[in-house]
């Protein structure tokens, strides 16, 4: 028989950030889910996400998350307010590969510029980090993203070159501009020893 997969995040989650709280999603996130990533301006920024998307969309996105968060490949969770933690707001994910880990997210239109994405991002580095095998997180964002390029450099993401990638919304390739963040980078950001990732 088997071992179950090492779960590094599963102690950590949910994970309370100054004002929010990163979650396991649930079926009973998707009206939110779908309401959210329908929206064109959140679709296009995204490589996976098509457009139109509804309910159907957004509760097999929920199936598929609720199997893969257990396999220890890859992690989705929910983002919500500490105030109202059952209404999701966004979503951030990784989904490891070799010894780094592609970092995504993205939040509702009504929360945006409030430094929730930051604080989100935040959290999240500090969870992957968690686990032992990843030495760095991958990101980027498109081109004409400035917003997340914002996100990603006062996380401590620095830029490693461009790419061009295939948007689902868009229906056409993007440049997009590559980002990636050291666990010692993270680290040395976040006073903390590079082995020794806690809770952000
Ligand atoms: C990108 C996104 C995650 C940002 O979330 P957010 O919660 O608004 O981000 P924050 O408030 O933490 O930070 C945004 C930063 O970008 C800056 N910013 C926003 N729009 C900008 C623009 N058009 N040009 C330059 N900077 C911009 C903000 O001023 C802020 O920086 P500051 O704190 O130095 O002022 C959100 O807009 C979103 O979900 N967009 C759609 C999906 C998406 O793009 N996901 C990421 C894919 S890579």
């Amino acid at each position: 028989m088997s071992s179950p997969p090492a779960l590094p995040w599963l102690a950590a989650v949910p994970l309370a950030t100054r004002r929010l709280v990163l979650r396991q999603p649930g079926f009973a996130d998707v009206p939110r889910l779908a309401l959210y990533a329908g929206d064109i301006a959140v679709a296009r920024m995204l490589v996976a996400v098509p457009h139109p998307y509804g309910e159907a969309h957004a509760s097999a996105f929920i199936g598929d998350v609720l199997a893969s968060n257990l396999t220890g490949s890859s992690l989705a969770l929910a983002v919500a307010r500490q105030k109202e933690p059952h209404a999701l707001i966004g979503v951030i994910s990784y989904s490891r590969e070799g010894r780094g880990a592609t970092i995504g997210w993205w939040f509702g239109r009504p929360y945006w510029g409030r430094g929730f994405a930051t604080e989100a991002v935040t959290a999240m580095a500090g969870l992957a980090f968690l686990d032992p095998q990843i030495d760095v997180l991958v990101a980027g964002a498109f081109a004409d993203n400035p917003g997340s390029l914002r996100v990603q450099e006062k996380t401590g993401f620095v830029r490693t070159g461009e790419s061009l990638r295939r948007s689902v919304a868009r229906g056409g390739e993007v440049t997009q501009i590559d980002m990636t963040l050291t666990r010692v980078a993270f680290a040395a950001l976040s006073g903390r020893a590079p082995g020794a990732m806690g809770k952000a």
